[in-house]
């Protein structure tokens, strides 16, 4: 049998009862499979890695090894969750790596696009390898991989996928949502209690806010974009768009315009609103942001967020524009 084919006989997971039917036979395939060794899983608070390890910690506990990479570009809080989550809330084995300074330091003065994704990328590893090689009696390797991973394998995600481990890491995969889709995916997470901020989380890339802080990144023009982000984010919450819209964000392009803030000139960047929806990300269309919701978005940032002195809208669908910047 091909253990990599979703068998047709497979009913779609959409219901507790279903999902609670899923886990338990996972936890048994996962405990036959690992037995007492060690497991370890590169989590980035995404909803894949977050409900594979949210499975493994019911499965076997502390011998899963979760390590959490912090590369500087996460979106406002999204570390500190999954300390919470999975340290403080689920007890989990959690190594987690502040490697900040290292990622903005290689970045620094880099505007290329692809030279970007290449430093993110190839520092993702190299952290993770070296967590990995400080920790003995590793035996597996867990993965979020999803079915449309499985199905797509020369696609999209093959290229995005910043999470990509070096192929000589020799460990066996434990892989066990992969034969899900996504929706499926988010119904397990929520049957094993994970919070709905995590289920629900918008597909956000690899590189992180690395590739909407367009242009060569710095410090202050990052911490205004991650600033700018999470009151759209709040924003969206409280207007009820955000369980409406497939991907919402904020990017900061590398130059500034003149302002008056206080009687006083004030030079400072454009934040760019995005919000698009999509099926399958290939195309997308512009969601229709009410007037009122707009402004006041404005507002918050152009005051609330230093560095920012105009806010933009962008209005373009997929294709011609891709839905990131860069
Ligand atoms: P584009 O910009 O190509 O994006 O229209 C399509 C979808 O892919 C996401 N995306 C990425 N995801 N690493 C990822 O994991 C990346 O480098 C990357 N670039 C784009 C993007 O957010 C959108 O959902």
């Amino acid at each position: 049998m091909d253990n990599n084919k979703r068998p047709d006989t497979m009913e779609r997971i959409t219901t507790k009862a279903l999902a609670d039917a899923f886990i338990e036979e996972q936890v048994q395939e996962i405990r036959a499979q690992v037995g007492d060794k060690k497991v370890l899983l590169a989590l980035s608070g995404g909803v894949d890695s977050s409900v594979v390890a949210a499975l493994l910690v019911k499965a076997i506990g502390k011998q899963l090894v979760c390590v959490h990479v912090n590369h500087g570009l996460m979106r406002k809080g999204e570390s500190e969750q999954v300390i919470e989550v999975f340290r403080n809330q689920l007890d989990a084995n959690l190594i987690y790596v502040d490697a900040t300074d290292r990622f903005l330091d290689l970045l620094a003065g880099v505007s290329e696009p692809e030279k970007k994704r290449k430093i993110i990328g190839g520092e993702f590893i190299k952290v993770f390898d070296e967590e990995a090689g400080k920790l003995e009696g590793i035996s597996f390797l867990a993965q979020g991989t999803i079915y449309p991973d499985i199905l797509e394998s020369d696609g999209v995600k093959a290229h995005h996928n910043v999470g990509g481990l070096p192929e000589e890491m020799e460990f066996e995969l434990v892989e066990p949502v992969k034969l899900l889709y996504k929706d499926e995916v988010r119904v397990v997470g929520s049957a094993l209690g994970l919070p709905d901020e995590m289920v629900n989380r918008q597909p956000f890339p690899g590189p992180g806010l690395g590739v909407r802080c367009l242009g060569a990144i710095t410090r202050d023009r990052l911490e205004a974009l991650r600033e700018a982000d999470a009151i759209l984010r709040e924003e969206f919450a409280n207007c009820g768009l955000a369980g409406k819209v497939w991907q919402y964000f904020i990017a900061v392009p590398d130059f500034k315009s003149v302002g008056v803030k206080d009687d006083k000139r004030y030079e400072g960047w454009p934040a760019i609103i995005r919000a698009v929806n999509t099926v399958d990300a290939m195309t997308a269309t512009i969601e229709e942001i009410p007037y009122a919701v707009l402004h006041k978005i404005t507002d918050r940032i152009t005051k609330e967020v230093p560095g920012i002195n105009r806010v933009l809208l962008d209005l373009t669908p997929k294709p011609i524009g891709t839905i990131e910047w860069e």
